[in-house]
């Protein structure tokens, strides 16, 4: 619906998508049914945003710490993530989505980083949406891999210390060649980033909602893009209103 898209799109939009298991407990069911219905509003959410023209769609799935949820929890969390990759891949594919995995990838125990292997491999010469799944990410383990990259480089003699540049930084992280989220968006009406994408948010627009992630939907992305829309960024500079001012 053209009227719902508004005039200045983000190019990455970056969700923590918050709030599967009150939503479940709200409605006296168990979180795994929150997390299921959460798959649902990950599917809805991937095709709105293809639909409005956004070039990368960030999702936090799992992060470093969410291992320290009750082992059953954690299994269904990887289940329906493999669930989606297995059954979605395919629809994702047809539709030029690219998927690209950030997070640690060492010691993934079973069948989880092959498939994930799979599909940024089936999907790297897609060029419609990038569809970022960030899994077993904390932006603190990344940052600190990326350092210990350039250190090692350092001590083989291969790069100086006053070469290290924030540009050099970036080729290392697992986010290196998207470019930086324009709006992060959280759910469930907390405000906190959570160990989500702390360097690449530097100039990032940021929207809670309410609403818990298992009711986000193609109207309240929308509504969301709206409020986006609105804002003033200025990455450190002045607004263009603020620039004529200066000049009058
Ligand atoms: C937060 O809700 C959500 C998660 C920890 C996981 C999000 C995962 C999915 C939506 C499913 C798999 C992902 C993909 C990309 C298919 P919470 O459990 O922390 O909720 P609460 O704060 O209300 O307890």
């Amino acid at each position: 619906m053209s009227d719902s898209i508004p005039i200045s799109v983000p190019e990455h939009v970056a969700i923590i998508m918050d709030g599967n298991g009150r939503w479940a407990n709200a409605r006296g069911l168990p979180r795994s049914m929150g997390h299921r219905k959460g798959v649902e509003a990950v599917r809805e959410t991937v095709r709105a945003a293809g639909d409005m023209g956004i070039k990368f769609l960030t999702l936090f799935a799992f992060s470093s710490e969410n291992w320290r949820r009750p082992e059953a929890e954690v299994v269904g969390l990887l289940g329906l993530l493999k669930a989606f990759i297995r059954r979605d891949l395919g629809e994702l594919h047809r539709q030029n989505v690219r998927i690209r995995v950030i997070g640690d990838r060492q010691n993934l125990q079973g069948d989880i980083l092959p498939l994930l292997i799979e599909a940024e491999e089936t999907t790297k010469d897609n060029t419609a949406l990038t569809l970022v799944i960030a899994f077993n990410y904390g932006s603190r383990d990344e940052i600190t891999r990326a350092v210990a990259s350039l250190a090692r480089d350092v001590e083989a003699g291969r790069l100086r210390p006053q070469d290290i540049t924030p540009a050099l930084i970036d080729a290392r992280l697992d986010t290196a060649g998207i470019p930086d989220p324009d709006l992060i968006i959280r759910t469930s009406g907390e405000e906190r980033l959570s160990n989500f994408l702390l360097w690449q948010a530097a100039y990032s627009e940021f929207i809670f909602v309410p609403d818990y992630w298992p009711d986000f939907s193609r109207a309240l992305f929308a509504s969301t893009l709206k409020r986006y829309a609105a804002r003033d960024r200025r990455f450190g500079a002045l607004s263009a209103s603020q620039t004529a001012a200066v000049g009058s």
